[in-house]
């Protein structure tokens, strides 16, 4: 299939450190990408970026003083994948307002800031891709995770937004929503809640969670020549559990 090469092309991973973002710079660099690990986690930042011939940033999403820093050092960017996530599974009347903040800076107040900073540099080049990793908890609701699915779901809005306004300067916008995945997050939240990724695995008509690499062929798809016609639009990758 022609059209897949990112040869070239730079593209930023946010959370690029985590299960999911590591997957998502594998496949980009695989396509040819020179890719930007860019998380809080400097070593894992940095053990990701070395193994793909990458670069490692460290910055820390929830302070937009850190994230100016880091849109002014680094450079072209032509792929912004918003992956950086933190989530607390609460329910939402016991909810911690606290939470709420570090959410609201860290999964959508970020992209945000990241995409005003960056997105001019792709229309003027005429070529750009924005994807966005929202969550299916964001689509189809999910027990203890209020405030986290709100912040999620403001992904489409934005993401929709930015698919009109940039899409005749070449530049696509585009959300993907996992469904539980086998990640350190994922992992965090099944120790709290005993038995449930098996009950959900019973659930998925694929009936198994999402390995990290199910996420990130179509997150780097998205990134491709060959999904340039595909803008505003949200998927799931969820085993079909979800299929609104
Ligand atoms: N794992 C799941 O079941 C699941 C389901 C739906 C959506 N998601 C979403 O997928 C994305 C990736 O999640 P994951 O499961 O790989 O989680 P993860 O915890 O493995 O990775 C998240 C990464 O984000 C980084 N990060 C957190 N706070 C940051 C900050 N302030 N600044 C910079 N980096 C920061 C972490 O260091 C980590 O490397 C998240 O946005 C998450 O909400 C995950």
């Amino acid at each position: 299939m022609n059209g897949l090469s990112l040869d070239g092309r730079v593209a930023v991973v946010t959370g690029g450190a985590g299960g999911i973002g590591r997957a998502v710079c594998a496949d980009l660099a695989s396509l040819g990408a020179h890719v930007v690990v860019a998380d809080i986690d400097a070593a894992g930042a940095k053990e990701v970026a070395a193994a793909l011939g990458g670069t490692a940033r460290r910055v820390d999403l929830a302070d937009p003083a850190d994230i100016d820093r880091f849109t002014a050092e680094v450079g072209r960017v032509d792929v912004l994948v918003h992956n950086a996530g933190v989530s607390f599974v609460e329910k939402f009347t016991d909810s911690d307002p606290a939470h709420w903040d570090l959410m609201w800076k860290v999964n959508l107040r970020a992209p945000m800031q990241l995409t005003k900073a960056l997105l001019p540099g792709m229309t003027e080049r005429g070529w750009g891709r924005l994807v966005f990793v929202s969550s299916d908890g964001a689509r189809a609701g999910s027990g203890g995770e209020g405030a986290y699915a709100a912040t999620k779901a403001g992904m489409f809005g934005l993401a929709k937004t930015l698919a009109r306004e940039a899409a005749r300067d070449g530049v696509t916008s585009n959300v993907v929503c996992p469904g539980p995945t086998d990640t350190p997050m994922g992992r965090a939240v099944a120790e709290r809640h005993p038995g449930l990724l098996d009950k959900l695995a019973r659930q998925i008509p694929l009936r198994r969670i999402a390995r990290p690499d199910d996420i990130a062929g179509l997150v780097a798809f998205l990134c491709t020549d060959r999904a340039g016609y595909i803008t505003g639009q949200t998927m799931s990758v969820s085993g079909g559990i979800t299929m609104a």
